[in-house]
C-alpha cells in the first residue's frame, strides 16, 4: 500500500504526505530530502520509543551520517519548554547544525514539541513528522502549527513551521489504545460534518471495519481526512479565515476540556462540542432534530463521548471567553448550515451556548 498527496502553499509544493502500511519506504522518502552526510535526531516519547524507535532508527541510519535520539516521558505534561531545553542540549552536544534534520516520531505531543524545537533551533531547521496516533495522522501532523504549553496554558508558545515530509505508517494504529483511537475519531467525524456529507455517510457505513482497524479502511479514512485538512490549510495557512472551520466543536469542547482539567481526551471533548454546536445549529433552523440525534449516535458508535457530567454550563460559557479563537470581543463560533457545510458565526450568544450545552451536559 502506498498513497501520496502533496501540500502546497501559494501554489508551490511544500511537502508530501506519504501513507504506507509499513516503514518500508521511509528511508527512500527521507533520502529525497538530501540528508546524505547529515545528522538526524529522532525525537519520541517513552511509549512510542518502546514500540517503534529501533526500527525507525535502523532504517534511517542507512541514509545519513549519524542518527541521534531524544526520548522524553510520554504525556501532555511534558509538552513544555523544559523538555524543549533538554532537546536543544542534545542537539548542541551532538553538533546538529542548520542543515540537519529532526524527526518527530509519535503523537501530537511529540509532533508539536519537536516541530517547535525545529522552528527555533538555529533559527529553524528541517523536520519531518512520523505521526503514530490517529489524531496526529489526521490533524496535528499537517498544517505546520507547532508549539508547547506554558504552565496551565495550552499551546501558548509556538510557531508556524512546515514539515518537509509527513510519513504515515497506518500499521502503528494497531498498538494504539481504544481510547486514543476513538479520540482521533472525534476529529474525523468533525471533518465530515464541516466539509463532506458523503464522507460522513461513508464513515457510518464503514464503522465496523474502521473500529476493527482494518488497515485499508483506515487508510481510506485517513486519506480523506488529510485531504480535507490539506485543502483548508492550503487556502488559509496562518488561520486568517477558512481554517477556523476546523474549530467546529472546539469552542465548547476546549472549555469542557479545561474544566475537566484535561482528564478527558481532546477528541472526546471535540465530539461533545460538535453535538452542542449541532444543537445550536438546530435552534437556528439549519439542522433537524433527527440530524442532531444522528450526529450523537455516530459519535457514540465510534466510542466518542456524547455526554459529560459534573460541569456547570455557566462555567463552560465563562471558560470560552479566554479561548484563543476569540477575535477582539466576539467569539468565532462555528455552526453547520447543513451536514457537510460549516460557517463562522460571530453572533452566538451565551444563552444559545447554554442551550447547546443542555444537549450534552448531565
Ligand atoms: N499542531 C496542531 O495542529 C495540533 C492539532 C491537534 C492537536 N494538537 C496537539 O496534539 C496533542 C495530542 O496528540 P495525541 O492525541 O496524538 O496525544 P499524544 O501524543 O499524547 O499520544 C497519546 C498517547 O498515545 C501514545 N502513543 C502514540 N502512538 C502510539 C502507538 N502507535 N501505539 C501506542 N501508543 C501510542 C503516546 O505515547 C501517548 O501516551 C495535544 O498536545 C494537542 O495540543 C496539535
Ligand atoms: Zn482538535
Amino acid at each position: 500500500m502506498e498513497r501520496r498527496m502533496t501540500v502546497h502553499q501559494d501554489g508551490n509544493p511544500i511537502y508530501d504526505i506519504v501513507m504506507s502500511d509499513s516503514f518500508g519506504s521511509l528511508a527512500t522518502e527521507v533520502a529525497k530530502l538530501a540528508v546524505e552526510g547529515r545528522r538526524i535526531c529522532i525525537v519520541t516519547d517513552s511509549t512510542v520509543a518502546g514500540l517503534y524507535l529501533e526500527e525507525v532508527r535502523e532504517r534511517l541510519a542507512g541514509c545519513c551520517k549519524e542518527v541521534v535520539t531524544f526520548v522524553f516521558p510520554a504525556g501532555e505534561e511534558n509538552k513544555n519548554l523544559k523538555t524543549v531545553q533538554a532537546l536543544y542540549e542534545t542537539l548542541i552536544l551532538n553538533h546538529l547544525d542548520r542543515k540537519d534534520l529532526l524527526v518527530a516520531l509519535g503523537g501530537g505531543v511529540v509532533g508539536d514539541l519537536c516541530g517547535y524545537a525545529a522552528a527555533t533551533y538555529l533559527r529553524g531547521v528541517s523536520f519531518i513528522q512520523i505521526p503514530t496516533t490517529l489524531l496526529s495522522q489526521v490533524d496535528s501532523s499537517i498544517g505546520g502549527k507547532t508549539g508547547v504549553d506554558f504552565d496551565a496554558y495550552k499551546n501558548m508558545v509556538g510557531a508556524f513551521h512546515m514539515p518537509r515530509l509527513v510519513y504515515i505508517n497506518v500499521k502503528t494504529l494497531t498498538t494504539l489504545s481504544q481510547e486514543q483511537f476513538s479520540s482521533g475519531m472525534g476529529e474525523i467525524i468533525k471533518h465530515g460534518l464541516i466539509k463532506d456529507a458523503a464522507y460522513y455517510q461513508w464513515l457510518k457505513d464503514n464503522r465496523e471495519k474502521i473500529m476493527a482497524r482494518d488497515l485499508e479502511a483506515c487508510a481510506d479514512m485517513i486519506e480523506r481526512s488529510d485531504e480535507i485538512k490539506r485543502e483548508v490549510v492550503e487556502k488559509d495557512p496562518t488561520e486568517q479565515g477558512d481554517r477556523a472551520l476546523l474549530n467546529f466543536g472546539h469552542t465548547l469542547g476546549h472549555a469542557i476540556e479545561k474544566l475537566k482539567n484535561f482528564q478527558m481526551l481532546h477528541g472526546h471533548c471535540v465530539g461533545v462540542g460538535c453535538i452542542a454546536a449541532a444543537a445550536i445549529s438546530q435552534k437556528r433552523g439549519y439542522l433537524t432534530e433527527a440530524q442532531v440525534q444522528d450526529i450523537r449516535e455516530t459519535m457514540k458508535a465510534f466510542q466518542v463521548e456524547e455526554r459529560v457530567s459534573g460541569v456547570d454550563p455557566a462555567k463552560v460559557v465563562a471558560a470560552t471567553k479566554n479561548d484563543k479563537k476569540m477575535d477582539g470581543n466576539t467569539i468565532k463560533f462555528i455552526l453547520l448550515k447543513e451536514i457537510g457545510s460549516a460557517y463562522v458565526d460571530r453572533q452566538v450568544t451565551e444563552e444559545e451556548m447554554k442551550l447547546g450545552l443542555e444537549a450534552v451536559l448531565e
